[in-house]
Protein backbone atom coordinates (compact mmCIF):
# COMPACT_ATOMS: atom_id res chain seq x y z
CA UNK A 1 0.00 0.00 0.00
CA UNK A 2 1.14 3.40 -1.17
CA UNK A 3 1.28 6.42 1.46
CA UNK A 4 -2.08 6.98 2.75
CA UNK A 5 -4.07 10.00 1.28
CA UNK A 6 -8.04 9.62 2.22
CA UNK A 7 -9.08 7.34 5.18
CA UNK A 8 -12.46 7.03 4.29
CA UNK A 9 -13.33 3.45 5.39
CA UNK A 10 -11.52 0.29 6.95
CA UNK A 11 -11.34 -1.27 3.74
CA UNK A 12 -8.87 1.32 2.77
CA UNK A 13 -6.26 -0.01 4.91
CA UNK A 14 -4.24 -3.56 5.29
CA UNK A 15 -3.06 -5.17 8.18
CA UNK A 16 0.22 -3.91 7.60
CA UNK A 17 -0.70 -0.14 7.30
CA UNK A 18 -2.55 -0.81 10.35
CA UNK A 19 0.22 -2.14 12.27
CA UNK A 20 1.89 0.93 11.21
CA UNK A 21 -0.51 3.48 12.66
CA UNK A 22 -0.75 1.86 15.85
CA UNK A 23 3.15 1.62 15.83
CA UNK A 24 3.40 5.35 14.85
CA UNK A 25 0.68 6.27 17.62
CA UNK A 26 2.66 4.72 20.27
CA UNK A 27 5.99 7.13 19.55
CA UNK A 28 3.38 9.81 19.46
CA UNK A 29 2.87 8.99 22.86
CA UNK A 30 5.76 11.12 24.20
CA UNK A 31 5.15 13.74 21.36
CA UNK A 32 1.95 14.26 22.78
CA UNK A 33 3.07 15.47 25.91
CA UNK A 34 6.28 17.51 24.63
CA UNK A 35 4.45 18.50 21.95
CA UNK A 36 6.07 19.21 18.46
CA UNK A 37 6.23 21.44 15.13
CA UNK A 38 6.36 18.77 12.90
CA UNK A 39 2.76 19.80 11.28
CA UNK A 40 3.71 23.48 11.72
CA UNK A 41 1.46 25.78 9.51
CA UNK A 42 -0.51 23.16 8.47
CA UNK A 43 -4.27 23.34 8.58
CA UNK A 44 -7.05 21.13 9.25
CA UNK A 45 -11.04 21.51 8.92
CA UNK A 46 -13.32 20.01 10.86
CA UNK A 47 -16.60 19.94 9.13
CA UNK A 48 -18.65 18.34 11.62
CA UNK A 49 -22.50 17.95 10.53
CA UNK A 50 -23.43 15.82 13.39
CA UNK A 51 -22.57 16.27 17.15
CA UNK A 52 -19.25 15.30 18.63
CA UNK A 53 -17.19 15.87 21.41
CA UNK A 54 -14.55 13.42 21.46
CA UNK A 55 -14.02 12.38 17.75
CA UNK A 56 -13.96 16.28 17.39
CA UNK A 57 -12.21 17.36 20.00
CA UNK A 58 -9.09 15.00 19.99
CA UNK A 59 -8.71 15.74 15.99
CA UNK A 60 -8.19 19.57 17.30
CA UNK A 61 -6.15 18.49 20.15
CA UNK A 62 -3.86 15.95 18.13
CA UNK A 63 -3.11 18.67 15.51
CA UNK A 64 -2.37 21.41 17.54
CA UNK A 65 0.23 19.00 19.68
CA UNK A 66 1.72 18.29 16.34
CA UNK A 67 2.42 22.30 15.74
CA UNK A 68 -1.15 22.18 13.29
CA UNK A 69 -3.77 25.21 13.15
CA UNK A 70 -7.42 24.07 12.61
CA UNK A 71 -10.71 25.78 11.52
CA UNK A 72 -14.25 24.72 11.18
CA UNK A 73 -17.38 24.26 12.10
CA UNK A 74 -19.59 22.04 15.04
CA UNK A 75 -22.91 22.71 13.65
CA UNK A 76 -24.34 22.42 10.88
CA UNK A 77 -26.68 25.15 11.22
CA UNK A 78 -23.95 27.65 11.64
CA UNK A 79 -22.86 26.21 7.76
CA UNK A 80 -24.09 27.44 4.72
CA UNK A 81 -25.14 23.41 4.09
CA UNK A 82 -27.70 24.01 7.26
CA UNK A 83 -28.44 27.46 7.06
CA UNK A 84 -28.70 28.36 3.13
CA UNK A 85 -28.89 24.64 1.31
CA UNK A 86 -25.21 24.24 -0.12
CA UNK A 87 -24.83 20.69 -1.23
CA UNK A 88 -21.82 18.57 0.39
CA UNK A 89 -19.88 18.70 -3.04
CA UNK A 90 -19.89 22.76 -2.42
CA UNK A 91 -18.88 23.09 0.59
CA UNK A 92 -16.24 20.63 0.12
CA UNK A 93 -14.87 22.52 -2.96
CA UNK A 94 -14.40 25.47 -0.71
CA UNK A 95 -12.62 24.10 1.93
CA UNK A 96 -10.19 22.55 0.20
CA UNK A 97 -9.18 26.21 -0.44
CA UNK A 98 -8.87 26.89 3.00
CA UNK A 99 -7.16 23.46 4.47
CA UNK A 100 -4.88 20.98 3.96
CA UNK A 101 -6.76 18.27 5.31
CA UNK A 102 -10.36 17.88 6.01
CA UNK A 103 -11.94 16.31 8.58
CA UNK A 104 -15.52 15.34 8.25
CA UNK A 105 -18.67 13.92 10.01
CA UNK A 106 -21.95 13.34 8.24
CA UNK A 107 -25.30 11.76 8.55
CA UNK A 108 -25.44 9.96 5.34
CA UNK A 109 -23.96 6.34 4.29
CA UNK A 110 -21.52 7.46 2.24
CA UNK A 111 -21.09 11.09 2.91
CA UNK A 112 -17.15 10.48 3.27
CA UNK A 113 -16.41 9.02 0.10
CA UNK A 114 -18.47 11.71 -1.81
CA UNK A 115 -16.17 14.33 -0.31
CA UNK A 116 -13.04 12.57 -1.25
CA UNK A 117 -14.46 12.25 -4.64
CA UNK A 118 -14.85 16.44 -4.84
CA UNK A 119 -11.39 17.33 -2.76
CA UNK A 120 -8.30 17.51 -3.82
CA UNK A 121 -6.71 17.56 -0.22
CA UNK A 122 -7.06 14.80 2.09
CA UNK A 123 -10.45 13.71 3.82
CA UNK A 124 -10.67 11.39 6.69
CA UNK A 125 -13.82 9.71 7.62
CA UNK A 126 -14.96 10.98 11.02
CA UNK A 127 -18.64 8.98 11.09
CA UNK A 128 -20.48 8.26 7.89
CA UNK A 129 -24.07 7.72 9.05
CA UNK A 130 -24.55 4.44 10.46
CA UNK A 131 -21.92 2.93 8.07
CA UNK A 132 -18.36 3.35 9.39
CA UNK A 133 -16.04 5.48 12.05
CA UNK A 134 -12.71 4.43 10.65
CA UNK A 135 -10.38 6.36 13.37
CA UNK A 136 -12.08 4.91 16.22
CA UNK A 137 -11.73 1.57 15.12
CA UNK A 138 -8.15 2.52 15.14
CA UNK A 139 -8.00 4.07 18.57
CA UNK A 140 -10.33 0.90 19.82
CA UNK A 141 -7.83 -1.51 18.05
CA UNK A 142 -4.44 1.38 20.06
CA UNK A 143 -6.52 1.09 23.31
CA UNK A 144 -6.69 -3.32 23.21
CA UNK A 145 -3.18 -3.08 22.22
CA UNK A 146 -2.05 -1.07 24.97
CA UNK A 147 -3.90 -2.35 27.89
CA UNK A 148 -3.50 -6.09 26.96
CA UNK A 149 -0.15 -6.11 25.00
CA UNK A 150 -1.77 -7.62 21.88
CA UNK A 151 -4.79 -8.38 19.68
CA UNK A 152 -4.11 -11.64 18.23
CA UNK A 153 -5.06 -14.47 20.36
CA UNK A 154 -8.16 -12.27 22.43
CA UNK A 155 -12.02 -12.77 22.75
CA UNK A 156 -13.81 -9.70 22.21
CA UNK A 157 -17.31 -9.04 22.61
CA UNK A 158 -18.86 -6.18 20.49
CA UNK A 159 -22.03 -5.54 22.11
CA UNK A 160 -24.86 -3.14 21.59
CA UNK A 161 -26.32 -1.59 18.77
CA UNK A 162 -24.48 -3.38 16.10
CA UNK A 163 -27.29 -2.85 13.46
CA UNK A 164 -26.82 1.37 13.52
CA UNK A 165 -23.81 1.83 15.56
CA UNK A 166 -20.95 2.56 12.81
CA UNK A 167 -18.20 2.17 15.55
CA UNK A 168 -18.81 -1.52 15.47
CA UNK A 169 -18.73 -1.68 11.55
CA UNK A 170 -15.61 -0.49 11.76
CA UNK A 171 -14.03 -2.72 14.56
CA UNK A 172 -15.69 -5.59 13.15
CA UNK A 173 -14.03 -5.22 9.87
CA UNK A 174 -10.63 -4.27 11.25
CA UNK A 175 -10.61 -7.18 13.71
CA UNK A 176 -10.69 -9.34 10.44
CA UNK A 177 -7.00 -8.74 10.19
CA UNK A 178 -5.98 -10.05 13.50
CA UNK A 179 -6.41 -13.43 14.65
CA UNK A 180 -9.16 -13.02 17.38
CA UNK A 181 -12.15 -14.70 18.80
CA UNK A 182 -15.24 -12.38 18.08
CA UNK A 183 -18.38 -12.43 19.93
CA UNK A 184 -21.58 -10.62 18.36
CA UNK A 185 -23.60 -9.66 21.35
CA UNK A 186 -27.35 -7.46 20.44
CA UNK A 187 -31.03 -7.93 20.82
CA UNK A 188 -32.41 -9.72 17.74
CA UNK A 189 -33.71 -6.29 16.28
CA UNK A 190 -30.16 -4.83 16.52
CA UNK A 191 -27.70 -7.41 14.67
CA UNK A 192 -24.72 -7.35 13.07
CA UNK A 193 -25.09 -6.83 9.30
CA UNK A 194 -24.66 -9.87 7.21
CA UNK A 195 -22.29 -8.84 4.80
CA UNK A 196 -19.89 -7.76 8.12
CA UNK A 197 -20.05 -10.91 9.84
CA UNK A 198 -19.44 -13.03 6.30
CA UNK A 199 -16.09 -10.85 5.85
CA UNK A 200 -15.45 -11.44 9.44
CA UNK A 201 -15.65 -15.33 8.53
CA UNK A 202 -14.14 -15.02 5.44
CA UNK A 203 -11.02 -13.78 6.93
CA UNK A 204 -10.99 -17.21 9.22
CA UNK A 205 -12.04 -15.41 12.77
CA UNK A 206 -14.30 -17.37 15.00
CA UNK A 207 -17.81 -15.22 14.98
CA UNK A 208 -20.47 -16.43 17.52
CA UNK A 209 -23.50 -14.29 17.66
CA UNK A 210 -25.14 -14.31 21.38
CA UNK A 211 -28.66 -12.01 22.43
CA UNK A 212 -28.15 -12.09 25.91
CA UNK A 213 -25.64 -9.59 28.31
CA UNK A 214 -24.86 -12.53 30.32
CA UNK A 215 -23.43 -14.56 27.62
CA UNK A 216 -21.86 -11.01 25.90
CA UNK A 217 -19.58 -10.44 29.10
CA UNK A 218 -18.80 -13.81 29.90
CA UNK A 219 -15.38 -15.45 28.88
CA UNK A 220 -13.66 -12.65 26.92
CA UNK A 221 -10.75 -10.61 27.41
CA UNK A 222 -12.52 -7.48 26.10
CA UNK A 223 -15.99 -5.87 26.53
CA UNK A 224 -16.79 -3.36 23.37
CA UNK A 225 -20.31 -1.67 24.75
CA UNK A 226 -22.07 0.52 22.46
CA UNK A 227 -24.65 3.17 23.06
CA UNK A 228 -28.24 2.24 21.03
CA UNK A 229 -28.25 5.21 18.20
CA UNK A 230 -31.90 6.19 19.07
CA UNK A 231 -31.36 9.07 16.24
CA UNK A 232 -30.59 6.31 13.46
CA UNK A 233 -34.33 4.48 14.01
CA UNK A 234 -36.47 4.95 11.23
CA UNK A 235 -39.33 4.30 13.80
CA UNK A 236 -39.17 5.81 17.23
CA UNK A 237 -41.40 2.61 18.00
CA UNK A 238 -39.23 0.31 17.07
CA UNK A 239 -36.13 2.20 19.26
CA UNK A 240 -38.62 2.01 22.39
CA UNK A 241 -38.94 -1.69 22.27
CA UNK A 242 -35.16 -2.00 22.51
CA UNK A 243 -33.94 1.02 24.58
CA UNK A 244 -32.70 0.29 28.30
CA UNK A 245 -33.05 -3.51 26.96
CA UNK A 246 -29.03 -4.16 26.55
CA UNK A 247 -27.37 -3.26 29.99
CA UNK A 248 -24.47 -4.04 31.62
CA UNK A 249 -24.84 -3.17 35.70
CA UNK A 250 -23.40 -3.50 38.47
CA UNK A 251 -24.12 -6.87 39.39
CA UNK A 252 -23.12 -8.24 35.87
CA UNK A 253 -19.84 -7.60 36.62
CA UNK A 254 -19.07 -10.84 38.87
CA UNK A 255 -19.68 -11.93 35.48
CA UNK A 256 -16.39 -10.74 33.94
CA UNK A 257 -13.12 -12.13 33.74
CA UNK A 258 -10.43 -10.90 36.56
CA UNK A 259 -8.90 -9.15 33.96
CA UNK A 260 -11.53 -8.57 30.97
CA UNK A 261 -11.43 -4.85 30.17
CA UNK A 262 -14.33 -2.87 29.34
CA UNK A 263 -14.29 -0.27 26.23
CA UNK A 264 -17.15 1.88 25.22
CA UNK A 265 -16.87 5.01 22.24
CA UNK A 266 -18.78 6.84 24.56
CA UNK A 267 -21.26 8.53 24.93
CA UNK A 268 -23.14 6.44 27.34
CA UNK A 269 -26.63 6.74 28.20
CA UNK A 270 -27.65 4.23 30.32
CA UNK A 271 -25.70 0.89 29.02
CA UNK A 272 -22.89 1.16 31.41
CA UNK A 273 -23.81 1.77 34.99
CA UNK A 274 -21.38 4.28 36.50
CA UNK A 275 -20.36 2.00 39.32
CA UNK A 276 -18.36 -0.02 36.76
CA UNK A 277 -16.22 3.24 36.32
CA UNK A 278 -14.48 2.28 40.02
CA UNK A 279 -13.21 -0.99 38.78
CA UNK A 280 -10.34 -2.07 37.57
CA UNK A 281 -12.31 -3.18 34.38
CA UNK A 282 -13.47 0.06 33.13
CA UNK A 283 -10.82 1.17 30.60
CA UNK A 284 -13.11 3.83 28.61
CA UNK A 285 -11.49 7.28 29.48
CA UNK A 286 -8.10 5.99 28.92
CA UNK A 287 -9.47 4.84 25.66
CA UNK A 288 -10.49 8.62 25.30
CA UNK A 289 -6.78 9.62 25.70
CA UNK A 290 -5.61 7.02 22.84
CA UNK A 291 -8.11 9.07 20.34
CA UNK A 292 -5.61 12.00 20.21
CA UNK A 293 -2.58 9.58 19.83
CA UNK A 294 -3.53 7.77 17.29
CA UNK A 295 -5.62 10.85 15.75
CA UNK A 296 -1.77 12.13 15.85
CA UNK A 297 -0.15 9.36 14.35
CA UNK A 298 -2.84 9.66 10.84
CA UNK A 299 -2.17 13.19 10.79
CA UNK A 300 1.38 12.58 10.83
CA UNK A 301 1.14 9.85 8.43
CA UNK A 302 -0.75 11.86 5.58
CA UNK A 303 -0.05 15.23 6.08
CA UNK A 304 3.93 14.57 7.39
C1 LIG B 1 -19.60 7.36 18.40
C2 LIG B 1 -20.13 7.87 17.08
O1 LIG B 1 -20.23 9.08 16.86
O2 LIG B 1 -20.39 7.02 16.25
N1 LIG B 1 -19.02 8.36 19.16
C3 LIG B 1 -17.68 8.62 19.01
O3 LIG B 1 -17.24 9.05 17.97
N2 LIG B 1 -16.86 8.34 20.03
C4 LIG B 1 -20.54 6.50 19.15
C5 LIG B 1 -21.93 6.99 19.46
O4 LIG B 1 -22.31 8.10 19.10
O5 LIG B 1 -22.65 6.23 20.12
Amino acid sequence: MGKLHNLISIHDLDRKTIDLILKTAEEMESVAVDRSNELGNRIMATLFFEPSTRTRLSFESAMIRLGGRVLGFADVISSSAGGKGETLADTIRTVERYADIIVIRHPLDGSARVAAEFSSVPIINAGSGSEEHPTQALLDLYSIKKIKGTIDGLSISLCGDLRYGRTVHSLGMALSYYDVNVKLAAPPTLRMKPAIIEEMKKSGIQVTEVDSVEDAISDVDVVYMTRIQKERFPDVNEYDEVRGKFRITEDDVKLLREDAIVLHPLPRVDELSPEIDNTPHAKYFDQVYSGVVTRMAILKMILG
